[in-house]
């Protein structure tokens, strides 16, 4: 326990509860329990700090080890898991940020906080990620359905330049394929997601790639595809790109003609390009969505389509919740309204029964 901890909870408290001994000075030998911060550091299987305070988390980043738990943390050499918890403001200051990308660069797991009501009467990003969200993190990372495969999904949509200044893009908002990484990363696979410009947090332990435009989404996956086992097209990839000017466009008295080319299709380029990479595309529909998604299922030789309507109130684009139908060769399954990250861990339970199947 640090001195603010303690502030809020007595070591005695923790001490009864947990049924453990309470470690918190960096120099006491005359503490009852005494163990060297080198041979706790040794001791650990895992660092697990929840709370993790703004300040905790900028001496970690910074090498300070001026108490017991930042001492503990830059000796040890065990997996160091944080669960941020702050004001939304503090969590947003790029002075956190910074830390936290250099964290994460050196292999630290960050859980990011959750958006919602904070202890200060703000609302906002900030609060620690459930306990039992901490829990499954810990137990299902080495040993979940997907360990030691690799897992490659795009997300978001992608912007499409005209001029310097203006673009084409779409309604995706990132939502379903960042939940898809988050428990593909939670059942143990090795991650990678290339993102489209999105305004979400990447899920902990997973690497990002970030992209803007079709071009760029379709090199970083066809290269990322070659070291990869499965591979989820959830990106809402422009099919059309124009030609973009050099200068911004001025006005004039005239109408305006875009020519618009056509991009290349990555799903289907990745699914060519690997036979052995189990490949899954999503359908977005406003009409149609059985027909458009079997014939997705066919035209683009992949092996599983998860189909849902878009343009309606209640699911789909930029909406916290969706249902899809699943398609692949001989079956299908329907996965009812629920919010994204509850249909993502269902649909990444089904890729992973479906990549057994056919390895
Ligand atoms: O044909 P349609 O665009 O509806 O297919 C959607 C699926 O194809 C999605 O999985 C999407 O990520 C993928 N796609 C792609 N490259 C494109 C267009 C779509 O990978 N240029």
């Amino acid at each position: 326990m640090t001195d603010a901890a303690m502030e809020f909870v007595t070591p005695l408290t923790f001490q009864a509860l947990s049924g453990h001994s309470v470690h918190s000075k960096l120099l006491d030998s005359d503490e009852e329990n005494a163990m060297g911060h080198i041979n706790l550091a040794r001791w650990a299987d895992e660092i697990i700090i929840a709370p993790a305070s703004a300040n905790s988390i900028a001496k970690f980043a910074h090498g300070i080890a001026d108490d017991l738990l930042s001492t503990v943390v830059l000796a040890t050499q065990c997996k160091v898991t944080l669960a941020p918890s702050m004001n939304q403001a503090m969590w947003l200051n790029l002075a956190v940020q910074e830390n936290i990308t250099a964290l994460r660069a050196r292999g630290m797991v960050i859980l990011n906080p959750e958006h919602g009501s904070q202890a200060c009467g703000e609302t906002g990003p900030g609060r620690m990620v459930e306990p039992g969200h901490i829990c499954q993190e810990i137990l299902q990372t080495e040993v979940g359905p997907l360990s030691g495969v690799s897992v490659l999904i795009s997300a978001g949509p992608t912007r499409e330049p005209i001029d310097p200044v203006r673009y084409i893009t779409n309604r995706s908002s990132g939502k379903m394929g960042y939940a898809l990484a988050e428990m593909a990363k939670s059942a143990g696979a090795d991650v990678t997601l290339v993102s489209g410009p999105v305004a979400l947090v990447p899920p902990a332990g997973v690497k990002l790639l970030a992209v803007e435009t079709a071009q760029q989404m379709y090199e970083q996956v066809l290269d990322c595809s070659a070291n990869a086992n499965i591979y989820i097209g959830s990106a809402a990839v422009a099919d059309y790109s124009p030609i973009a000017e050099e200068n911004k466009i001025k006005k004039d008295g005239a109408n305006k003609t875009l020519l618009l080319l056509k991009t290349r299709d990555i799903l289907a380029s990745v699914a060519e390009s690997n036979d052995a990479l189990f490949t899954v595309g999503f359908a977005a529909e406003t009409e149609h969505l059985e027909a458009y998604a079997k014939d997705k299922l066919a035209r683009k030789k992949v092996d599983m389509v998860a189909a849902n309507w878009v343009g309606r109130a209640d699911g789909g684009f930029d909406k916290e919740n969706n249902a899809v139908t699943v398609y692949w060769r001989g079956g299908q399954q329907d996965f009812p309204m629920t919010a994204k990250r509850h249909l993502a861990q269902q649909l990444i339970k089904l890729i992973a029964q479906h990549y057994y199947e056919k390895n």
